[in-house]
């Protein structure tokens, strides 16, 4: 459910605030019957008509893009930076990131124009599962990977159980490769639980959102989910189950 006015400017009617003037003047009608209230909340289903003409509606589309590092995953950055939307200059329908990667950080990232898959996600309470692979400064024992397993107590609280597992070590340069994986997508939760074992991240890459990775796709490549993974992915929020 999104708010009228919202729809109305993301169906490209008219700014937010001309969207609101509309409604307040009664020329917007929702199935059929006019709306003067702007918290009126829309759901997909609902027929939009503005006066007298109905909304076309947009097509849900799911991207996954291999985010490399140097780009920020907002729609805009206030200080110019160059966002994920840049990697997908031809998509036209009105798509945002889903969750965040940061700067710095490359790998799996979906984006899409659908609000409530969006959702499903990105809550916590879903438990879609993002596996990612940090080089960290320092060579965690196994007692510090059982630490981050279990649950770190960070500012915000304690993380939800992790899988983790060491995948190489290097002693001359004093760096391991770690993988972890985790459901919550809290602000730079990785780095944060890997500074809380005095292991600071160096490199950072999301290897994998669910059911999808990286395999075969360059950094800065994009594709379109098929309608088979995009039903794969709600199926494993909804039941926690991959597909039967
Ligand atoms: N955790 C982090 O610290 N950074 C990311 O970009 C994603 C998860």
């Amino acid at each position: 459910m999104e708010r009228l006015q919202k729809v109305l400017a993301q169906a490209g009617v008219a700014s937010r605030r001309k969207a609101e003037t509309l409604i307040l003047e009664g020329k917007v009608k929702v199935n059929g019957v006019v709306i003067r209230e702007l918290g009126t909340k829309v759901s997909k289903s609902d027929s939009v008509e503005v006066e007298g003409v109905e909304l076309v509606k947009e097509r849900n589309v799911y991207y996954l893009l291999y985010k490399p590092r140097g780009y920020i995953s907002t729609v805009e950055d206030d200080k110019g930076r160059k966002t994920v939307l840049d990697l997908l200059p031809h998509v036209e329908e009105r798509i945002f990131p889903v969750g965040r990667l940061d700067y710095d950080t490359s790998g799996v990232i979906l984006l899409t124009n659908d609000g409530e898959f969006s959702y499903l996600m990105t809550h916590p309470k879903f438990k879609i599962h993002k596996t990612y692979v940090a080089k960290v400064k320092g060579i965690p024992n196994r007692e510090l990977l059982k630490k981050l397993e279990r649950g770190i107590e960070l500012e915000d609280g304690m993380t939800a159980p992790a899988k983790v597992k060491m995948q190489s070590v290097d002693k001359k340069t004093g760096t391991a490769i770690v993988e972890i994986t985790i459901h919550e997508g809290r602000n730079r939760q990785v780095r944060r639980m890997f500074d809380a074992i005095g292991c600071p991240v160096l490199k950072l890459k999301r290897e994998s959102f669910g059911t999808l990775t990286t395999y075969g796709m360059n950094a800065g490549e994009a594709r379109e989910l098929t309608t088979h993974e995009v039903k794969q992915l709600r199926v494993l929020a909804e039941t926690g189950k991959i597909g039967h």
